[in-house]
């Protein structure tokens, strides 16, 4: 049996395991199997690929994406150039890192742009591992952003200089961080959402709840909004065909 799965740190919720389980069954995969392989800390990684030794494939998540590199023999330059890897393949005893992240957003707010006929600058709440592959997507794509963060750098906004004006004239609004996430869903980025109005694109990059808070702030003011759900789809297989090539 071929083995693949995720490793995270609170990942009992995680959509992947099912959407893997639906994929083998619809498609008629027998010999490959996806678990979830949490890991209490990082340098638990070369324990749990000595004890599974049939893994072909794992995915990364929250908050290991930046943590793992270290623990890569080869990194994809795409992967290298964001500073991030959310798909590691096993092959030839190699441990290789790649990001389908990236791919997946950049499909994704494609879509939602090309519907919507947007042209504007972009808002990227949060720095982690996932702000990063957005910061690379909207690079490609010609789109101008600032990053918000809770902490100061100089090229980075804190919520607090997030003034009306700034969230008014910021079309896309882009979450990349956890907050609204299920069980803590009552929770959002902290905005002046009353700026928000019919012409802001919501995106969040959460998908559980499949309508979260910041989503329904956005929706109360006539914003459209997108979750992360097609985005986690497109990771997802592309993760698949980089673990099948
Ligand atoms: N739909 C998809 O396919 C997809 C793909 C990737 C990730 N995601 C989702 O995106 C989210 C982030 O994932 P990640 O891997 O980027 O995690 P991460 O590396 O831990 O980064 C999250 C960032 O969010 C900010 N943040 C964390 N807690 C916060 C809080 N209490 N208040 C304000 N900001 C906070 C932090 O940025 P600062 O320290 O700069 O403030 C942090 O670096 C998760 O919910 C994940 O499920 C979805």
């Amino acid at each position: 049996m071929k083995q693949y799965g995720l490793i995270g740190k609170q990942i009992q919720h995680s959509f992947s395991p099912s959407f893997f389980a639906k994929k083998f069954k619809n498609e008629g995969i027998t010999d490959s199997e996806y678990h979830l392989f949490p890991l209490e800390k990082i340098s638990d990684f070369n324990a749990l690929i000595d004890q599974h030794p049939t893994l072909k494939g794992l995915n990364v998540t929250i908050p290991y994406k930046t943590e793992i590199l270290p623990y890569l023999d080869k990194i994809s330059p795409q992967a290298a150039s964001i500073g991030a890897v959310n798909t590691i393949k096993f092959a030839g005893g190699l441990v290789h890192g790649f990001n389908t992240d990236v791919y997946g957003f950049q499909y994704s707010l494609a879509s939602q742009l090309s519907k919507y006929q947007y042209n504007s600058t972009a808002l990227i709440l949060g720095a982690g591992g996932a702000s990063k592959a957005v910061v690379y997507a909207l690079n490609q794509m010609g789109i101008n952003y600032k990053i918000v963060s809770r902490k100061k750098t100089q090229d980075r906004l804190t919520y607090s200089e997030l003034k009306h004006e700034i969230v008014k004239r910021n079309l896309i609004i882009i979450n990349t961080t956890p907050l609204g996430m299920y069980p803590e869903i009552n929770s959002c980025p902290n905005l002046p959402y009353e700026a928000i109005g019919s012409d802001h694109l919501l995106f969040d990059l959460v998908y559980n709840p499949t309508q979260t808070r910041f989503m329904k702030n956005g929706i109360e003011r006539g914003a459209k909004v997108v979750n992360g759900i097609e985005m986690l789809y497109l990771q997802a297989e592309k993760s698949w065909e980089i673990w099948q090539e």
